[in-house]
């Protein structure tokens, strides 16, 4: 059975922090809060720790995995810094901002998936930095959910997606972005690989040069950041894009087909379709926003629901396509993606 141990996510009680550390350095796996969604966590620089994340998740080889450390000291330990790193770094480290960096020797192939590049990361959630500090090495950790499958961003997300894959969920309450973080790769001209919880524009101030992420991951960016490649972040049910406009023909043509309906909606547009005519029949209503940053902290949890909730489609009304909104509409595309039939 996990053991599942509650703790104070604003002062952790050492003693959760010490469980949790000690845990991890006997190589277990241990699911823990960042400021972004929950990590799972292992030995970052043990191979048969690692190897446990990837049996658990059912996560491919290929898709490298991030070191979390506490601080740059502990990076430099693991990749070789630039003026870039520092820069960045001292700007918006601790937070949601992972760097890919060369890595060095003592960092096992299983981790980087091959690659001569590690990504590194400085979590701020004090629950995070604390067992991390309290393990005194780096702490591999994908989002502590099923490949393919939605980042939890509250504890009992990782039960549902893990369950007893998992030896210890320290559960600090909601993550505070609920996004995942941005991830830039520094090894040559400096570009985002991954939208996140950390927005280009921010970036853009330390970094001038730094590349824009496409909403379309070309195929050359989807090789060096093989976790980008395929469908990700997908509930159960078929995640259908539809524009506001669109959302009340689609909600009837859904529920026509005897589809268990979740809808998405966060315009004001959007709100009313889902109160329409066709509204007694949906199994699930959520209203996310009014901005990116509060769209972004219950879109997973959202999903999570419409799972419970044995929707079959979830119509999510497309949000708007500006930079702020970058991360989410990824996601968002990403969770369509395996949709056998889009609502055209
Ligand atoms: O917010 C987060 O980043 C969360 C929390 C737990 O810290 N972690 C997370 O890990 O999202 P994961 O494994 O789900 O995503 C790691 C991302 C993938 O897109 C992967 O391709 C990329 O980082 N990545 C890792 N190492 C890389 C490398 N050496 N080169 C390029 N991309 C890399
Ligand atoms: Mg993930």
């Amino acid at each position: 059975m996990v053991r599942v141990l509650a703790v104070n996510s604003s002062a952790p009680e050492s003693g959760v922090l010490d469980i949790a550390a000690s845990a991890l350095r006997s190589g277990a796996l241990v699911a823990f809060p960042t400021e972004t969604v929950y990590g799972l966590g292992a030995r970052g620089l043990v191979e048969d720790a690692v190897a446990k994340i990837f049996a658990a998740k059912g996560r491919p080889p290929t898709h490298p995995l991030i070191l979390h450390v506490d601080g740059e000291a502990m990076a430099r330990e693991v990749a070789y810094w630039s003026q870039s790193a520092s820069d960045v770094a001292r700007a918006f480290w601790p937070g949601p901002l992972t760097l890919v960096l060369p890595r060095r020797a003592c960092v096992p192939g299983i981790v980087t998936a091959g690659l001569d590049s590690v990504a590194v990361r400085f979590p701020e959630h004090p629950v995070a930095v604390g067992i991390i500090a309290r393990v005194g090495e780096p702490v591999a950790a994908p989002s502590a959910n099923a490949h393919t499958r939605v980042s939890p961003t509250e504890a009992r997300h990782v039960l549902e997606s893990l369950g007893d894959r998992v030896d210890l969920i320290v559960d600090g309450g909601p993550c505070w972005h609920g996004i995942e973080s941005t991830v830039v790769d520094l090894t040559g001209e400096p570009r985002v690989l991954r939208a996140g919880a950390l927005s280009w524009s921010e970036l853009r101030r330390v970094l001038p040069n730094l590349r824009a992420p496409g909403y379309s991951v070309a195929e050359g960016v989807a090789r060096s950041s093989p976790g980008l490649s395929t469908v990700h972040y997908a509930p159960s049910a078929r995640l259908v894009l539809v524009d506001a406009r669109s959302l009340a023909e689609a909600l009837v043509r859904e529920t026509t087909a005897a589809q268990r309906v979740g809808i998405v909606v966060w315009s004001e547009e959007g709100r009313e379709a889902a109160g329409g005519p066709s509204a007694c029949e949906l199994a699930l209503v959520r209203t996310l926003g009014p901005g990116p940053v509060e769209y972004a902290r219950a879109l997973f949890s959202a999903l999570y629901d419409c799972d419970r909730a044995a929707c079959t489609v979830v119509l999510v009304e497309e949000p708007p396509k500006e930079d702020a909104w970058a991360a989410v509409n990824d996601r968002l595309r990403r969770a369509s993606a395996h949709s056998p039939a889009p609502f055209v």
